[in-house]
């Protein structure tokens, strides 16, 4: 069984073909770093602008690698929550039109969930019941995932996702976007212990929320001073960009492997997995590594090339197939992270505890 997964929830426009032995036959990713890069961050706009260009050159591309026509082809799954709506739109009717051409049906992929899965195809192992931590550029969440199909919130981020404190920093510090790979770049130089930044929310151990708009805001005041909102007349030295770089990266990994290991600690879970583009560094990577030797804890970080945004990690479609989860012509998309158990609008899987 070959089934097409489409991923368009932000800025990359990505698409993949994957058997449901979870073989992946093709993966296309097209990225528009080089159009928000003079913005800092991503433009939605543009985003969705560019995704309906690139959408069906990409999904020609996958089937040409893959070797296969359309009519290979036996369900097609898209990711439509959560991302941004004019993004998420561009993948979801490129996805039903092909369904409604070949008759096949349509599968409904979450997007973070498909970061945490992206863990398990890099092992023979299942993963699930586990932690899964998700870092990304729009979010930073812990989950409770029982298993492929039942994800439970456990904390997320009150203010800044951790990618989007990367990207933002590295701005602050005229480092090229995205800035989490530049940040990293510059912080193999630096000196983690240089700058004393804040550490938000770790002391209160029962909250597995993050915060991180306190720390761009302590860079921010580092750099310029409390008064100040424009940086282009400062200089700093190539030392103070690497210490700065080291103690910001540091603080955030601080955070996040703090906080991973207290929701093992609470939920009794042995099994972390993470994933998210922010999964990508090295130094995260590295201290949750150690972390999960010292505490006997089984740990899954998603492959590199599967930490940014892909289409491949959709491969969590064959579970919903498996289960019958298909959806009709009417699904919509969700921007937004849902929180509650919202009968008619809650993409399936998604439930909030309340506390
Ligand atoms: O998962 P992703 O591709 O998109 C979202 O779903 O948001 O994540 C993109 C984010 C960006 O903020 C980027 O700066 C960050 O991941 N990122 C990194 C690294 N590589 C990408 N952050 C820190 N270290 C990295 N090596
Ligand atoms: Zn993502």
């Amino acid at each position: 069984m070959n089934i097409l997964t489409l991923e368009t929830t932000c800025d990359e426009t990505a698409a993949a073909v994957v058997t449901d032995r979870l073989e992946v036959l093709a993966s296309v990713v097209a990225s528009q770093d080089e159009l928000h890069e003079r913005f800092g961050g991503v433009v939605p706009e543009i985003a969705s602008r560019a995704q309906l260009e690139r959408i069906l050159p990409v999904i020609h591309q996958t089937l040409e690698q893959a070797g296969l026509s359309l009519d290979d082809l036996s369900a097609v799954a898209v990711a439509n929550t959560p991302g941004l709506a004019g993004s998420l739109l561009v993948g979801l009717v490129a996805a039903k039109m092909l369904c409604v051409a070949q008759t096949i049906p349509l599968i409904a992929v979450n997007h973070l969930q498909a970061h945490i899965y992206a863990c398990r195809l890099a092992t023979w192992d299942d993963v699930f019941p586990c932690v899964g931590l998700i870092v990304s550029g729009g979010h930073t969440s812990l989950y409770r995932c029982e298993d492929p199909l039942r994800f439970e919130l456990l904390g997320a981020t009150i203010d800044d996702a951790a990618g989007e404190a990367f990207d933002k920093v590295a701005t602050m510090l005229g480092l090229p976007y995205p800035g989490g790979p530049s940040i990293q770049r510059a912080a193999e130089r630096g000196n983690p212990d240089a700058y004393p930044f804040p550490r938000a929310l770790m002391k209160d151990e029962d909250r597995l929320d993050f915060s991180f708009s306190g720390l761009k805001t302590a860079v921010r005041y580092t750099i310029a001073g409390p008064d100040r909102t424009d940086f282009t007349n400062i200089k700093l030295t190539e030392r103070q960009v690497a210490d700065m770089a080291a103690s910001f990266q540091e603080a955030v990994v601080d955070c996040l492997v703090d906080k991973a290991f207290a929701a093992l600690r609470q939920t009794g879970l042995r099994v972390l997995c993470v994933g998210g583009g922010v999964a990508a560094n090295t130094r995260l990577r590295r201290r949750l590594s150690e972390e999960a030797n010292r505490r006997n804890v089984q740990l899954h970080i998603a492959p590199t090339r599967l930490c940014t945004d892909n289409a491949v990690m959709g491969a969590i479609a064959v579970e919903r197939l498996r289960a019958g989860l298909t959806e009709d012509l009417d699904l919509d998309v969700y921007p937004g992270v849902v929180r509650t158990k919202m009968p008619v609008t809650a993409p399936p899987g998604w439930t909030r505890r309340v506390r």
